[in-house]
């Protein structure tokens, strides 16, 4: 039995140094592509090119271009390059690669933690940071997490359950801050579970305000991250409940709002889609937008029958389904669903 982590241990090293020979071995590569329509013709072009994008995942318009003179940025999957280059030589429109293996750019960006790259978070949260599973998926903000405009984050303070903002966690370290935080503030938060999702993961988040089961109060809608990818929008969500429970009796702006309305906060409203990008760095996976849902087939525009995953929740609701930016390819990134709340996630 005592050699059994020690075998672990060597399994795991030879299963990730097998992963990295392969990635740095890799022949077929996501690329971005940045294009420089010089006339309205290319324009036309461009837009013939979306309307392909739309249809099926393989082309993605990470910068659009609406007139000569203003480059697109794309991102292009391995088995539309081909395609995608002899369209762009056929109309004469210039480009060039500006990211030759997107998922390597992904992967050095997230690994490669250097000494003198510690986190810009408080110290105290950089040794909680050191005791998550996922510390190699931790990211560094951008901005410096104490100041939030002229107004300093020390002002509000820190909600008494810990949170690592300044990383990206996995959605059950989320439900336990929640659940942390009807603990210690059971007069002003309660936590509501809405549904479950495709793969049997409870949907939940918190109600929040003063007198939190007076239903008379007005309520205020929050959710975050109804698309996998959208990292930013639940940790922005998270990040806001420790503002209102920290600064509730403290700061007269959050005590006003708190004492006349009630706040629903669903942070991760995808929370399948959500795992599933942060699974991997490989473009397909790691720019997930959609839920969990089973496999649909349709006929490939690249040849044969292509079976894909996934509803775009955001455009699953009733109101005005199937309207506009939706698709019916299921392997569209706006793949609308088979009818409107087809979804549990958006039901
Ligand atoms: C790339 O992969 C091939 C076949 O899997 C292998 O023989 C070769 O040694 C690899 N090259 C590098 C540089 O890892
Ligand atoms: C419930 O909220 C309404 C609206 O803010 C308020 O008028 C009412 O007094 C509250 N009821 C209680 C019991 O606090």
């Amino acid at each position: 039995m005592k050699w059994g982590p020690l075998a672990f241990l060597v399994l795991s090293l030879l299963i990730k140094s097998h992963a990295l020979s392969n990635k740095n071995n890799r022949t077929e590569t996501f690329k971005v592509f940045r294009v420089y329509p010089q006339s309205w013709q290319h324009i036309e072009t461009l837009a013939e090119i979306r309307k392909i994008s739309e249809e099926e995942n393989e082309i993605d318009f990470w910068l659009d271009s609406r007139q000569p003179g203003q480059f697109a940025d794309i991102m292009v999957a391995p088995r539309a390059q081909s395609y995608f280059m002899d369209l762009l030589m056929k109309h004469d429109l210039q480009f060039k690669t500006t990211i030759d293996d997107v998922e390597k750019m992904i992967y050095e960006n997230e690994h490669h933690i250097k000494n003198d790259d510690k986190p810009h978070v408080l110290d105290e949260n950089y040794e909680n940071l050191m005791h998550y599973e996922n510390f190699r998926f931790r990211k560094r903000l951008k901005d410096e997490p104490s100041k939030f405009g002229d107004r300093p984050f020390e002002k509000v303070g820190q909600a008494r359950a810990n949170y690592p903002f300044g990383q990206y966690t996995d959605y059950a370290t989320m439900v336990r801050y929640m659940r942390t935080i009807e603990f210690y503030y059971p007069h002003i938060a309660k936590l509501i579970r809405i549904g479950t999702s495709h793969e049997g993961q409870p949907i939940e988040g918190l109600k929040l305000g003063y007198h939190v089961s007076n239903t008379s109060k007005p309520g205020f809608w929050i959710d975050g991250n109804i698309h996998a990818r959208e990292w930013a929008s639940s940790h922005t969500a998270l990040f806001i409940i420790n503002q209102l429970v920290s600064g509730y009796g403290k700061d007269p702006v959050v005590t006003y709002y708190m004492n006349k309305m009630n706040f629903f906060i669903i942070p991760c409203l995808n929370p399948d889609g959500y795992e599933y990008s942060r699974s991997s760095a490989w473009p397909e996976i790691r720019l997930w937008r959609k839920n969990r849902s089973p496999e649909r087939c349709a006929p490939s525009r690249w040849g044969g029958i292509r079976c894909c995953s996934g509803v775009d929740l955001n455009r699953n609701f009733d109101f005005h389904w199937s309207e506009s930016g939706a698709n019916h390819h299921p392997c569209s990134n706006e793949y609308v669903g088979e009818s409107p709340f087809s979804e549990p996630e958006s039901r």
